[in-house]
């Protein structure tokens, strides 16, 4: 049986503590997976030096993918987002978002399953920020048009793979005329020259897209959008199914792929051991799925299933940790899971 090599990054905050949760879950379910530790943010700020050291990179490029919990970048000047360079430096230009109901969890919304997808290198996430003269700022949005085919490409794929029916762009091309309106031709060329036309298209402004959404997420199923939005509406859709211990998510590039949760270091519950590990346990079985898909190794997959299947029963048995209304901690909701694979 092949064992496959993951670097760990447990991250800050409540990172180390849901790293932790996540890999006893996943050694429980036999996951065939050996783990390469390596820091990031002010972790590593603090032991190496800096916030993404280059033996960080380097292990992930060498090993092909990573488990991460969530990174602090320190306020003020002279540190750029963690996440961001990661993402960049690695080219890890697809980050996807699923968004599903679970069970357990009572929300003011039912059937919610959408997928949220980001481009992950660009936008106003180019980190390009200049002071023109004192009082006077500029933060530039950098979008081409490779990256915004790429984008639009992997979408469209994702949903054919996935069997989904409708591709949702939404943008702000009324007033960025030449950024998002490149962004929504792009996506609107790749659907008709590659032969997507199968699957429904629509774009909707994201103003208006909001208000939709909030109404109704149940109307949209992929979502499409530049890296600023899409940072944004994760975290809106993580609301309609319980918030941001739910929602996992991996950024994906052509070579690499890093796995982790959607939300922050959560610095206001850090070191109290309560943080609901669920959205880093979800992201590891996307890995997991992940590993399947790209290595044929159907052990993972098996792996996979038996988490989901526990992590469900768990919920469904009202086995939750306090930000979903229950009264577990982290390690109990850990064990909870556990608990259901060894049956
Ligand atoms: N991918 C990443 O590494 C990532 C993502 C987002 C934010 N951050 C960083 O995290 C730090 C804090 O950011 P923030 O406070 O805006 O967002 P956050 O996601 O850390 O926290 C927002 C709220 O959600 C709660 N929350 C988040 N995850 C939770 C969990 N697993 N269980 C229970 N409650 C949870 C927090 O307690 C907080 O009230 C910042 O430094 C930010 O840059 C990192």
């Amino acid at each position: 049986m092949t064992t496959h090599q993951i670097v760990l990054i447990p991250g800050d905050g409540i990172g180390p503590e849901v790293a932790a949760a996540t890999t006893r879950v996943l050694q429980a379910a036999e996951a065939p997976l050996r783990w390469v530790e390596h820091h990031a943010g002010v972790a590593a700020l603090e032991t190496l030096g800096e916030v993404l050291p280059e033996g960080t990179l380097d292990a992930v490029r060498e090993h092909g993918l990573a488990l991460k919990g969530p990174c602090t970048t320190p306020v003020g000047k002279g540190f750029t987002s963690v996440n961001v360079q990661l993402r960049k430096r690695l080219d890890l230009y697809a980050a996807v978002r699923p968004v599903r109901n679970l069970p357990g969890i009572e929300t003011r919304y039912q059937d919610v399953d959408l997928v949220v997808i980001r481009e992950n290198t660009e936008g106003l996430y180019s980190g390009i920020e200049n002071e023109i003269t004192k009082g006077v700022v500029t933060s530039l949005k950098v979008a081409t048009e490779a990256a915004s085919r790429r984008i639009a490409h992997w979408a469209f794929q994702y949903a054919r793979d996935r069997g989904r029916k409708k591709v949702t762009v939404m943008h702000k091309a009324n007033i960025m005329k030449l950024t998002d309106g490149m962004f929504i031709r792009c996506a609107s060329e790749i659907r008709e020259e590659e032969g997507f036309t199968d699957i429904e298209y629509q774009e909707v402004i994201i103003d208006a897209g909001c208000m939709k959404l909030v109404q109704d997420p149940t109307q949209f199923d992929v979502l499409l959008l530049e890296n600023l939005y899409g940072d944004v509406l994760s975290d809106l859709c993580a609301g309609f199914v319980g918030g941001l211990g739910v929602i996992p998510g991996a950024n994906i590039g052509e070579q690499y792929a890093v796995f982790e949760a959607v939300h922050g270091s959560a610095p206001d519950i850090a070191g109290r051991g309560v943080a609901n590990p669920l959205a880093l346990i979800m992201s590891a079985v996307m890995m997991l799925n992940h590993i399947a898909d790209t290595r044929g190794d159907e052990t993972c997959r098996a792996s996979a299933v038996r988490i989901r299947e526990a992590y469900n029963q768990a919920l469904a048995d009202g086995q939750k940790t306090g930000d979903l209304g229950g009264t577990l901690d982290t390690e109990g909701f850990a064990s909870a899971v556990i608990e259901r694979i060894e049956g």
